[in-house]
């Protein structure tokens, strides 16, 4: 694919809304760094953003909306949200909150937590897009994974260039630091320092922050193990179903599969259906049941779709 290089004018402003909305991927300006963004309610605009930065493990995304009814509408905000959203956004702060439920988002975004991650950037291209847009944008900053955040749209094309459908240049990012994160599920704590420092937080809140556990590991592995188990049991690298077993199967030798995760073997729609068909299998099998699930090759998005599933077969 060749990435498209769009004006933050009005006909490109269209174009990448036309794109977003036909889940495909568009980086875009906001104050901190670009981010790479994906309609936040499509499970496949979501798994292609995994698959283009080349992510090994679902992290969370942070969710970006264009005003704070539209946060509220998925996030449940208390009394110290309400004052740090009025003092700080427009701006580059985001709220662990509370998920809302028939929020309509991905389960990839959240990774399946009972929290989202919500942000309202600053950048005028970026609340622009935003809003001719009209829905939530996933959008971690678009870069490979591990390598260094883009503030530059040449830097975008540099690292994912062929990947993504467009960029638009907004020039250069003027924070040039990821958003500060504060989870506010419980006791207000920084999980990543950015472009607030804790201090302004802090007085806003009139209260010291418990110091962070870092952001790039959510603090609650153990929640999100058991979050993915499901009631019956798993047997991963399943060629075929034995009698009396459910089979989640994956690409094209898994015919006779009660569900096929990607009949084609398509590591992203097989990513972006994961969650989803889990569900129905552990339904169908019961709770003494038993799910098949067939081998899933362990490279590009295959590493995070093992991953989840060895969490959901492990012992517990
Ligand atoms: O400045 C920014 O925040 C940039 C620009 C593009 O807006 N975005 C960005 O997004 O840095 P991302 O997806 O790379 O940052 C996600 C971080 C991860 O470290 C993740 O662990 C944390 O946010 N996060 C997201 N949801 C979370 C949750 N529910 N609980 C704890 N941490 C969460
Ligand atoms: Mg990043």
């Amino acid at each position: 694919m060749t990435t498209e290089r769009l004006q933050p004018d009005p006909a490109g402003l269209a174009r990448a809304a036309a794109l977003l909305a036909a889940g495909e991927l568009v980086a875009f300006p906001t104050e901190t760094v670009y981010g790479l963004g994906g309609d936040a309610r499509d499970d496949r605009a979501v798994a292609r953003i995994f698959a283009a930065k080349g992510r090994p493990r679902f992290n969370p995304l942070i969710v970006h909306l264009p005003d704070l009814d539209a946060a509220r509408r998925i996030a449940a905000f208390d009394a110290r949200a309400e004052r740090l959203a009025t003092a700080f956004w427009p701006g580059p702060l985001t709220l662990v909150l509370p998920l809302r439920a028939g929020a309509g988002l991905s389960e990839l975004v959240t990774a399946g937590l009972a929290t989202v991650a919500v942000r309202l950037p600053a950048h005028p291209v970026a609340q622009a897009l935003l809003r001719r847009f009209g829905g939530p944008l996933a959008a971690p900053s678009a870069n490979p994974s591990g390598r260094v955040s883009p503030t530059r749209a040449e830097h975008v094309l540099d690292g994912l260039g062929g990947r993504i459908a467009a960029v638009i240049d907004g020039g250069p990012c003027a924070v040039g630091v990821e958003s500060t994160i504060l989870g506010l599920a419980g006791e207000a704590r920084l999980l990543r320092p950015g472009g607030i420092p804790a201090e302004a937080l802090e007085a806003c809140l009139g209260q010291r922050l418990e110091s962070g556990s870092d952001a790039e590991r959510p603090s609650a592995p153990g929640q999100l193990a058991s979050h993915y188990a499901p009631a019956a049991a798993l047997r991963l690298g399943a060629r075929q179903a034995e009698p009396g077993e459910v089979w989640l199967g994956f690409g094209p030798d898994a015919a006779g599969a009660d569900w096929n995760l990607s009949p084609a073997g398509d590591l992203v729609e097989a990513a972006a259906n994961l969650f989803h068909l889990l569900r129905e299998a552990d339904r169908k099998a019961g709770a003494a049941g038993r799910v098949a699930v067939s081998p899933i090759p362990e490279t590009g998005l295959g590493r995070a779709i093992n991953d989840r599933l060895r969490r959901a077969a492990a012992p517990r």
